[in-house]
């Protein structure tokens, strides 16, 4: 029996007088008054460490939201090992009991953990109201439905039996565990890299971002109210190699279900390379890494400058650019650059951007003094970028009270700028003005110019354009948007990865992540 595909979470608008404005407002003040200690989690038990990391709010950075117990090396043994004793009664739970738990989960995120789930993403992770209703709430209540959708589309791909020989696929959980490691982001990522090898049968330890360790830990609560076993997650705060390493060396490593940056990822394959022959098995990699996403416009968009430059301020502009999908990158014909500019400017200009409990701020702050160091170094660079680069809007910046900085939009003369080339993960989007006669070679530069692959968008009426512009960047983007923004994959909806230096491309929100954490027995029995 199949059931019907779930329907994506609706977006709740939060409007002044609504019921969850007012239930959010609450988990607001309630936060911001109170310093959660956050520990690790070992078998379900919350263990403390000698050595603690603070929490605290990118738009107000004296304020302290919680602090996190780190995980060292002793801590990673104990959960491999109480996550392997684990692992056979829940890789033996029907699964549709194990559908179940988190099928509950959506529902209590939906209610209950809602407002809690939105306010510690917004204080923690500095995402406005909205940012976090789409991320923490919708896309993280998506990705637990779906992934049940799409885990009984997997159970019911079975083999052709005849009358003496029956024949099936045992979908087995891999041999080990699961180490699923998060970024900042998205609480909703830190929500589907550990859940989606849990509902397959497997055990994980899960890594969360420090900076986001508030809405990852509310999520750990959320799980075991819905019934999760203790032990099938175990939630690792900490240095990333301290945690990674011993992780890693495990002969029991599974996989690796990660999110963040490339270089992380590409260590991490180095010593799963180096270790190999250490393992029980081959451990699945699966990644999503970094992006240098563009927009490219051909000048048949001469009608839908609004909705281009809708597309290059939500795309390159909400959540602070910190969208692995966040539009950096934009080419515009020179036919349509004077009509654009200005609109593009105006609109920049009128942003509002601010702490984030004030519900009128478009931005918030970028995620910390790395962040915000790393960032006004390239905005320094388009400053002084004599004749190839100019700041056509923003380019300021402002530590005193949070990491704030304002959106800002380079103009480069050099297809091959760095600010084109380089994942700057922050409000900073470069542009390149192309003669509407060499499109084509515009085109090549946008494929090659960057060594990323995960995002892109076309904007364009006219049909060959649109048709010439999906072949010749057809292994630029996992994602390619036609006449929208590249941010914004829908779970169930559009499948979300990119290939190259973006990722393993095991589409999030699609059946093809999914089937990545089971390992299928063939069995054949002759009657
Ligand atoms: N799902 C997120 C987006 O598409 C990453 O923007």
């Amino acid at each position: 029996v199949r059931v019907p595909p779930p329907q994506n979470e609706p977006i709740l608008a939060h409007a002044p007088g609504s019921p969850e404005r007012a239930s959010l407002q609450a988990a607001l003040e309630r936060m911001a008054s109170e310093r959660i200690d956050i520990p690790i989690l070992i078998g379900g038990k919350h263990v403390r460490s000698h050595k603690t990391d603070t929490v605290r709010m990118p738009h107000r950075h004296s304020h302290v939201l919680a602090t996190v117990n780190e995980a060292d090396a002793s801590h990673v043994q104990q959960a491999i090992q109480v996550a392997l004793e684990a692992k056979d009664e829940w890789a033996r739970m029907p699964f549709a009991e194990r559908a179940a738990i988190f099928l509950r989960a959506a529902e209590l995120l939906a209610t209950k953990y809602r407002p809690l789930l939105n306010a510690s993403t917004m204080l923690g992770q500095s995402k406005t109201a909205h940012q976090a209703e789409i991320d923490a709430a919708c896309e993280a209540i998506d990705f637990l439905r779906y992934n049940v959708h799409f885990a009984q589309q997997i159970l019911s791909e079975q083999p052709v039996s005849s009358a003496q020989t029956w024949n099936m696929l045992d979908y087995r959980p891999l041999d080990g565990f699961v180490f699923a490691v998060a970024p900042f982001n998205f609480t909703s990522i830190a929500m589907n890299l550990s859940v989606a090898p849990a509902l397959m049968g497997n055990v994980v330890l899960f890594k969360p971002s420090t900076t986001a360790a508030l809405s990852n830990w509310y999520m750990m609560e959320l799980l075991r109210e819905a019934g999760l076993p203790d032990g099938v997650i175990n939630m690792l705060p900490g240095d990333g190699p301290t945690v990674g390493n011993p992780a890693l060396a495990s002969p029991h490593l599974g996989g690796i279900h990660f999110t963040g940056s490339t270089p992380t990822f590409q260590g991490m394959w180095r010593t799963v390379g180096e270790n190999i022959a250490r393992y029980k098995q081959y451990p699945r990699l699966v990644g999503e890494t970094g992006g240098k996403d563009f927009i490219f416009a051909h000048a048949s968009a001469a009608d839908d400058l609004d909705a281009l430059a809708t597309a290059i301020v939500r795309g390159g502009y909400e959540y602070q650019g910190q969208k692995c999908s966040a539009a950096s990158r934009v080419y515009v014909p020179e036919s349509l650059w004077p009509r654009l500019k200005p609109r593009l400017q105006e609109m920049i200009a009128e942003l509002r951007m601010g702490d984030i409990t004030d519900f009128r701020n478009f931005m918030g702050a970028v995620i910390d003094e790395k962040s915000f160091k790393r960032t006004s170094s390239y905005i320094e660079m388009a400053k002084h970028g004599g004749s190839e680069a100019a700041i056509l809007a923003g380019g300021e910046t402002d530590r005193s009270e949070g990491w704030f900085v304002r959106p800002t939009l380079v103009q480069v003369t050099n297809p091959r700028h760095r600010i084109l080339q380089e994942e700057i993960f922050a409000p900073v989007v470069g542009l390149y003005v192309y003669p509407d006669a060499q499109f084509e070679e515009a085109l090549r530069e946008c494929d090659e110019c960057a060594t990323y692959a995960l995002t892109g968008a076309v904007f364009a009426r006219d049909r060959k354009a649109i048709s010439r512009m999906m072949h010749a960047l057809r292994h630029t983007a996992g994602n390619f948007y036609i006449n929208d923004k590249p941010t914004g994959a829908v779970v169930g909806q559009q499948p979300f990865g990119g290939s190259r230096a973006s990722g393993t491309n095991d589409k999030a929100g699609s059946l093809l992540n999914l089937v990545r954490w089971t390992s299928p027995r063939t069995i054949k029995e002759n009657f």
